[in-house]
């Protein structure tokens, strides 16, 4: 079972940025205790602040991988190029977010991902990631 873990802009930060909103525990730390839980996974973890890489990261792996957890970050909001590269692939896609995007700023309400995702999981912290890949594991 392969699954990729993408994230997009800033999330290199967690565990600094904004920790009232996002935590303090940094992603690598929480990929460890991922991959300590579900060791029958290989995981490939992926963070680009740049949008076209997040682009061609999608297209790597969206053919022969069995799921990808997508945290597009600001760029769910904005990027039409990732909304269609989540659409061009063939593997499935969970959308992640670790707030709960609905009860902040209008304009987080719009995501280019959601509607070509197979399903979204918002504001349930890192929690949700760990829920997508049980989700996937399941399916
Ligand atoms: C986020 C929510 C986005 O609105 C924001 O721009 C982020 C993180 C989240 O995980 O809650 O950077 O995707």
């Amino acid at each position: 079972m392969k699954i990729a873990i993408i994230n997009g802009p800033n999330l290199n930060l967690l565990g600094k940025r904004e920790t009232d909103i996002y935590g303090n525990m940094s992603f690598d730390k929480y990929l460890n205790t991922l991959e300590a839980k579900f060791p029958q996974v290989e995981f490939t973890y992926y963070q680009s602040n740049v949008e076209g890489e997040l682009v061609n990261e999608l297209q790597r792996t969206g053919f022969d991988f069995d799921g990808i957890i997508l945290n597009p970050a600001a760029y769910t909001h904005t990027s039409v190029a990732i909304g269609d590269a989540v659409a061009a692939i063939k593997t499935p896609v969970i959308e992640v977010h670790i707030s709960n995007v609905h009860s902040r700023e209008d304009f987080r309400k719009l995501s280019h991902v959601s509607g070509k995702a197979v399903g979204s999981i918002f504001g349930l912290g890192l929690k949700g990631y760990e829920l997508a890949v049980i989700y996937l594991l399941e399916k």
